[in-house]
């Protein structure tokens, strides 16, 4: 196991309504809202997010949403800016998730924007990085993670740098059953972290917290959260239904 506490993150993706959402939390409250040595984020869609606010506050669930615009306001319609996001009580932010480049055109360049923009309101951003099929056939997965992660974070000094989370979703796990080998996911992460030391230093490497997602379950939670680099796990189809997501919960402390 690493030496840092451990950050669970549902992704709930574009799934539940508010009234969905809801009863989900009331599903969950009791069984872990008060669990320690654990971080536990929830990321709903946007709509439901001033609901769960209210349905979390007292619990030790924090908020995290899926997506946020780096502009601070203006005319970009159909975006949401960081201050709305804090003003509810969002703590955490997914920023790059693969499915965000695939279908919305987001870049390294926007990434980083939103990781700046995320960081200078103290939201914190959870940045996703991670290889394709035929890139991992080619051997690319190490320099293909390495240059996002140097995109996503360029700019930054170590003390903002080590406030992010790190997700690691290689994109053929996402969603299909597969998923990396424990020990595989770990090597990645390891990886990442000398990235992040060789532009922050040791420090700021050993704090930041790196997670692994890719078709992650209960009962394989577990075998990342053993492994010494990998500090959680981003989980999305199994962090869908209360009891799955209370068992990996669970497993994970
Ligand atoms: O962000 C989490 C995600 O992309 C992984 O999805 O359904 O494979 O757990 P899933």
């Amino acid at each position: 196991p690493s030496l840092r506490t451990p950050i669970i993150a549902a992704n709930w993706k574009m799934h539940k309504t508010t009234a969905e959402s809801k009863q989900f939390v009331t599903e969950v409250r009791d069984p872990i809202g008060n669990m320690e040595n654990v971080t536990i984020v929830i990321c709903p869609p946007f709509t439901a997010i001033e609901s769960l606010s209210g349905c979390l506050s007292g619990t030790n669930l924090l908020l995290g949403a899926q997506n946020v615009h780096f502009a601070e306001e203006g005319p970009y319609t159909g975006e949401i800016s960081p201050a709305m996001l804090t003003e509810l009580g969002v703590r955490f932010v997914i920023v790059g998730h693969s499915e965000r480049r695939a279908y919305f055109n987001e870049t390294d360049a926007t990434v980083n924007r939103k990781v700046q923009a995320a960081l200078h309101h103290r939201l914190v951003p959870i940045v996703c990085v991670g290889e394709d099929l035929a890139e991992r056939e080619a051997g690319q997965t190490f320099s293909i993670v390495e240059s996002q992660i140097r995109l996503a974070l360029g700019g930054l000094d170590a003390s903002a740098a080590e406030q992010a989370v790190v997700a690691y979703e290689p994109i053929w796990a996402i969603g299909t059953g597969r998923s990396a080998s424990a020990a595989n996911a770990n090597e990645v992460c390891r990886h990442i972290r000398q990235t992040i030391a060789s532009l922050f230093g040791d420090t700021t490497a050993n704090k930041i917290r790196i997670q692994y997602g890719g078709s992650v379950k209960p009962e394989t939670i577990q075998d990342y959260l053993q492994q010494p680099d990998i500090d959680g796990a981003l989980v999305g189809g199994a962090s869908l239904d209360p009891q799955s997501f209370v068992g990996l919960i669970r497993a994970a402390i």
